[in-house]
């Protein structure tokens, strides 16, 4: 499948409880049928499956994607989830954000094991990095440009700024670029913009449906 630009990103992150979560999709699905991109929904593991379900039975034009995977293979690690597990039930993995390099300890080894886990099984990683340096692992074709002060703060990277780091990304692969950090309705045009910013990864205003929907209608 190839991905159409731009790509959306909606990530939860520990957000939303299943009933919640079940009329966001509702309206989600419904809204995204005009979407010429692609839209990647990101909730939390457990609706998944659901989300699958319901997807296939409405016909929806978006794409799931898990927020982790687990660095381990199927096998003894209570509490994980392995990418093995994933495959069915998503398309694409985020991999490698500042939450989880931060908060939960890993490294550029661990993300980099986390891709090749997802590549395996035939997941497509949504690769973060928080700046230039971060080591983009082989095999990663999405790269999210994410950096850490814009996380959240409803303080994001200049679209020039953003653009140049764009820039600078693809010289070093034929990587599609998002930027990610603080995209909401009103800042999201300034971001993409063809052959330079593929698309946005949105965490706060992805939670409240009507606010991503309006993303979307908004590109
Ligand atoms: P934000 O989160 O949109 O709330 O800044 C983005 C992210 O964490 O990827």
């Amino acid at each position: 499948m190839s991905d159409n630009l731009p790509l959306v990103v909606a990530n939860h992150k520990s957000n939303l409880d299943f009933s919640k979560f079940d009329l966001w999709i509702k309206k989600v699905g419904l809204a995204v049928a005009n979407f010429k991109g692609t839209a990647i929904v990101c909730p939390s593991d457990p609706f998944l499956s659901f989300a699958k379900i319901e997807k296939g039975s409405n016909n929806w034009n978006f794409q799931l994607g898990a927020q982790n995977i687990s660095a381990e293979n199927e096998g003894a690690y209570t509490g994980e989830v392995s990418a093995s597990q994933l495959k069915d039930l998503c398309t694409y993995a985020i991999i490698g954000h500042s939450e989880r390099r931060n908060l939960f300890g890993e490294n550029d080894e661990t993300v980099a094991t986390k891709v090749k886990l997802a590549k395996d099984a035939g997941i497509k990683p949504v690769f973060c990095i928080q700046d230039e340096s971060t080591p983009i692992p082989d095999g990663v074709k999405i790269v999210a440009y994410e950096p850490v002060f814009a996380i959240g703060t409803g303080n994001p990277d200049t679209p020039e700024n953003a653009k140049s780091v764009s820039a600078k990304i693809k010289q070093k692969g034929d990587y599609i670029v998002l930027y990610g950090g603080s995209v909401n309705k009103q800042n999201v045009k300034s971001f993409i913009e063809k052959n330079v910013i593929d698309g946005v990864l949105v965490g706060s205003a992805s939670i409240d449906a009507d606010s991503f929907v309006d993303i979307l209608n908004n590109i």
